[in-house]
């Protein structure tokens, strides 16, 4: 199956199979695939919980409106926006370019000064938007790694962000949670599995100039 016919083939699950678990080794390929995704400037400004542990995702559940998925799928994975975008982290991330590449920290100190220049433009409330629009880039390449992996996801967005900051701790980690997915095995009576994809018609969504 050709990426296309992969992605048709993947819909946003709403009843997964609670039986079913994803190898270990396929998961990490998808996982694997996300830590690829690219970023502004390569901060990758968020991290990714990856949670399995039944009596937290039952608390979680409870604070995404009760969205079965959270608790039936292989996974629930959490996209968490760094809210601590600042100079040491600017830094951080030049120090890994260096050991990375092996080059010294000094012939970076160009691409350092842009680094900070940018971090150091933003406002508190714009480093915050900066970090949640790459978490969903993050999502993209997650939805889109799974499909190829033949295995089900459901991006969501239904959940209360302040009461999984609270229940997973995130607060105090700097973090925020910004978009999840929940990841496994479609059910076979879910319904939606059956629908046709709509989507905007190509003349409708495409500008060619
Ligand atoms: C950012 C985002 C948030 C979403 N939130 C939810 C959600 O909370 N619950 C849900 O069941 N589906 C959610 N969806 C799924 C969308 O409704 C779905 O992707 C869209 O209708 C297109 O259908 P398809 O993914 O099945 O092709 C979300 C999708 C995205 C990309």
């Amino acid at each position: 199956m050709s990426l296309v016919d992969k992605l048709n083939w993947r819909y946003a699950t709403k009843k997964f199979d609670s039986t079913k678990k994803i190898a270990a080794d396929k998961l990490q390929t998808i996982l694997d695939a996300a830590q690829l995704a690219p970023s502004s400037l390569g901060l990758q400004h968020y991290r990714i919980l990856v949670v399995e542990d039944a009596e937290t995702r039952a608390k979680l559940r409870a604070a995404a409106y009760g969205q079965s998925q959270i608790t039936d799928s292989s996974q629930l994975i959490i996209f968490a926006a760094e809210t601590n975008i600042n100079e040491d982290f600017g830094k951080k991330y030049i120090d890994n370019v260096a050991a990375t590449r092996n080059v010294p920290r000094e012939a970076l100190a160009d691409f350092e000064g842009a680094i900070l220049g940018a971090i150091n433009a933003r406002t508190p409330e714009q480093l915050l938007l900066w970090a949640q629009k790459q978490a969903y880039i993050g999502l993209g390449v997650l939805v889109t790694a799974a499909a190829e992996q033949d295995v089900d996801i459901c991006p969501m967005e239904g959940f209360d962000p302040a009461a999984f900051n609270e229940i997973l701790g995130l607060t105090e980690k700097g973090l925020t949670a910004t978009v999840i997915a929940t990841i496994g095995y479609r059910a076979e009576d879910d319904d939606l599995s059956k629908a046709a994809k709509v989507r905007r018609p190509a003349d409708e969504l495409f500008i060619h100039i």
